[in-house]
């Protein structure tokens, strides 16, 4: 059943000129199939280069949305249409309309993680791996609102020295570990490195030897002399680490560490995507040219 439902996406893929996008959070059978799995920005810019004219996006609905935003002459579909992120759900154009009301002049900087509209609504986009230097490039006499994810802002804070004004927003499954969990951890595993994404909330971020978005938690093992790590990210991300470093071994920081809505797209939905062109991602044109400068903007910067 597996292998023909892999013949079946393989062979569909081919006649649509498709490519398939998956985060490193899906399923490991996502994952195999996928043509390119990647963070948040590997993504973003496969979806803006790529000269196939339909994007399949194994992720959630955000990122989809982005790659249709970046590339609005490509059909991008979303095998699972309820899947979402929790943390982009956090605000709205309108509430982030009104903050800028309030602060006239400044400068907002947008999480990836958060919906067109809310793009549209910003100045400039950042993902986990960019985030500092896009704060960086903003002149420092400039205030800026950063939206959505506090501890992504703390983080970016404390590296860059600067001041910003933080949406109370964040992402409940990396906000749930604590630094009672990871120090639990450190006592069990008391050679391994610790290294977490900066969704994590700071008392998790203290106790770090690194803070990476997921390909740059992947960079690092893969380049560190060490054996052993201590993983702060979603529990999908052990398969791509393991696959890629095979010689270490990798602790999950907690034991449940699950986004649900990741794990909404199978191998089956993928192949009912691919044969009925579902579920077909769409933009209103006024916000997709908006947000399109968010994100161009952010492309530009490394
Ligand atoms: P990355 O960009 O690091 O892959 O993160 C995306 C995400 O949703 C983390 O929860
Ligand atoms: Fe959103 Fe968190 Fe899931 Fe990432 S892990 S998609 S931030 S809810």
């Amino acid at each position: 059943m597996t292998l023909e439902l892999r013949d079946f996406i393989t062979r569909r893929k081919r006649e649509l000129n498709a490519l398939i996008l998956a985060h490193f959070y899906q399923l490991p059978e996502i994952q195999d199939i996928a043509d390119y799995v990647g963070d948040s920005l590997q993504l973003a810019r496969q979806a803006a280069e790529t000269e196939a004219d339909v994007i399949v996006f194994c992720g959630v609905s955000f990122m989809a949305e982005s790659a249709k935003i970046l590339s609005p002459d490509k059909m991008v579909l979303l095998p699972e249409i309820k899947a979402g992120c929790a943390m982009a759900d956090m605000v709205t154009a309108e509430d982030l309309r009104s903050l800028k009301e309030k602060h006239p002049g400044a400068v907002v900087v947008c999480y990836v993680n958060s919906m067109a509209a809310v793009k549209a609504e910003s100045d400039i986009c950042c993902t986990s791996a960019n985030a500092v230097n896009v704060v960086k490039s903003i002149p420092q006499d400039k205030t800026v609102i950063f939206a959505p994810d506090r501890n992504l802002g703390a983080y970016i804070q404390s590296q860059t020295g600067r001041k910003m004004i933080l949406w109370e927003g964040c992402c409940p499954v990396h906000d749930e570990l604590n630094g009672e969990e990871v120090r639990e951890q450190m006592r069990l595993y008391p050679g391994a490195k610790v290294v977490v994404h900066p969704e994590c909330a700071p008392d998790v971020i203290d106790l770090a030897d690194a803070v990476r978005s997921t390909a740059g938690i992947l960079n690092y093992v893969k380049n560190s002399p060490d054996k052993e790590f201590i993983i702060g990210t979603e529990e999908g991300f052990i398969y791509t680490l393991q696959k890629n470093c095979p010689d270490k071994v990798f602790h999950l920081a907690r034991q449940q560490f699950r986004c649900e809505d990741m794990k909404l797209t199978t191998l089956e939905k993928l192949a009912v995507s691919l044969e009925q062109l579902q579920y077909q991602i769409e933009v209103p044109e006024d916000i997709r040219q908006r947000a399109y400068l968010t994100l161009e903007r952010m492309l530009k910067i490394n």
